[in-house]
């Protein structure tokens, strides 16, 4: 596994990092608590450092897997979650971003709980709030990590825009963005903004939530338990080559003797300006074999830009 340093943080930052959606144990359609677990765990084993979660990762039961699981072995790891959603269950469940202080201020506290640990490593806007001022968001955030609770700052989400005027506030340390072989609009300006501002861009859903892993196709169906029946890479336009780019790469990986999960993770690690991506895992077998990948023969830049260029993607906008 390879690391990187990030700015305010003490540990070594894997690479590859762990994905907390799936620990939610919702939205994935079936999973179990044995095997969540076992992700973790493996996690662990095969070098990863980072792990990323939210409070609404299965409201709440993503923090408490991985607080478990980290008990004893918190200095080995980057807990990153993140903060300024909010959501009521009932009578429908509804989310909306809410970055106000209060809110904020709160959810920390909440992370920390369910965490069980008295500080985060990265502390991550989820989304942006157009209803509360940034300054707001970011001013409550930096009193966090003056207070110690949080040690360094991050926002995911953000066009560019609104980055630039993030970083002109305070010392931003980690931007997320979707990027993968289908999803390339942070190529654009994201990626060159962070890497002039040394800011670390961790990439998440490098298989396009599963679907460049090479088992799905275009009659491939998720059910209404799995998010990915109404995710856009699946019903919105701009990615509907999927199908075709998805078996390009599993062509190219038999064709080197890898699979297809390890290569569009391989491509996406080995773009300019990333510094880590999140992979999720349902099982320890799907951490593991990406792992493994890592540790593997880099990619050359000619079958990087090879890659790249027979394989589509789409630099539109989410
Ligand atoms: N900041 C944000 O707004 C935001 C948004 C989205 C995600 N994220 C973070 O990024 C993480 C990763 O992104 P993601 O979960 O959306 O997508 P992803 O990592 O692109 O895809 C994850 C899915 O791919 C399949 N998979 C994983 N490894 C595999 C392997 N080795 N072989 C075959 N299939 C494999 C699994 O689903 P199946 O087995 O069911 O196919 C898994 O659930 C999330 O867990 C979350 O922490 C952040």
């Amino acid at each position: 596994m390879q690391y990187v340093t990030v700015k305010g943080v003490d540990t070594a930052v894997s690479r590859i990092g762990l994905g907390g959606e799936q620990l939610g144990g919702h939205g994935w359609g079936r999973v179990t608590r044995e095997g969540l677990v076992g992700v973790v765990r493996q996690a662990l084993d095969s070098g990863v450092t980072l792990f990323d979660t939210a409070p609404i990762y299965g409201l709440g039961e993503s923090e408490l897997l991985l607080g478990e699981e980290l008990r004893g072995r918190r200095h080995k790891a980057v807990v990153a979650t993140k903060c300024g959603l909010n959501w009521t269950p009932t009578p429908r469940f509804r989310k909306w971003p809410d970055g106000s202080p209060e809110s904020v201020r709160g959810e920390v506290e909440g992370s920390l709980q369910r965490l069980l640990t008295d500080y985060v490593d990265v502390c991550q806007v989820h989304w942006p709030d157009p209803a509360t001022p940034l300054e707001d968001t970011l001013g409550v955030l930096a009193d966090l990590r003056t207070e110690g609770k949080i040690r360094a700052i991050g926002c995911c989400n953000f066009p560019a825009e609104l980055l630039r005027k993030a970083f002109s506030i305070c010392d931003v340390s980690v931007v997320q963005v979707p990027y993968s072989l289908i999803d390339r609009a942070a190529a654009t300006d994201i990626l060159p903004l962070c890497l002039e501002h040394g800011v670390a861009v961790v990439a998440y859903s490098p298989l396009a939530r599963g679907l460049l892993t090479g088992k799905y196709g275009s009659g491939s169906e998720f059910g209404p338990a799995d998010n990915r029946s109404r995710h856009p890479y699946v019903t919105g336009s701009a990615w509907r080559e999927w199908p075709s780019t998805a078996m390009r790469l599993a062509e190219i990986a038999t064709s080197m003797g890898r699979t297809a999960a390890e290569l569009a993770v391989a491509w996406v690690l080995a773009t300019e300006g990333v510094s880590a991506t999140l992979v999720g895992a349902k099982s320890p077998e799907q951490i593991e074999s990406v792992c493994a990948g890592e540790d593997g023969p880099k990619l050359p830049e000619s079958l990087f830009n090879e890659i790249g260029e027979t394989v589509q993607g789409s630099d539109h906008a989410q």
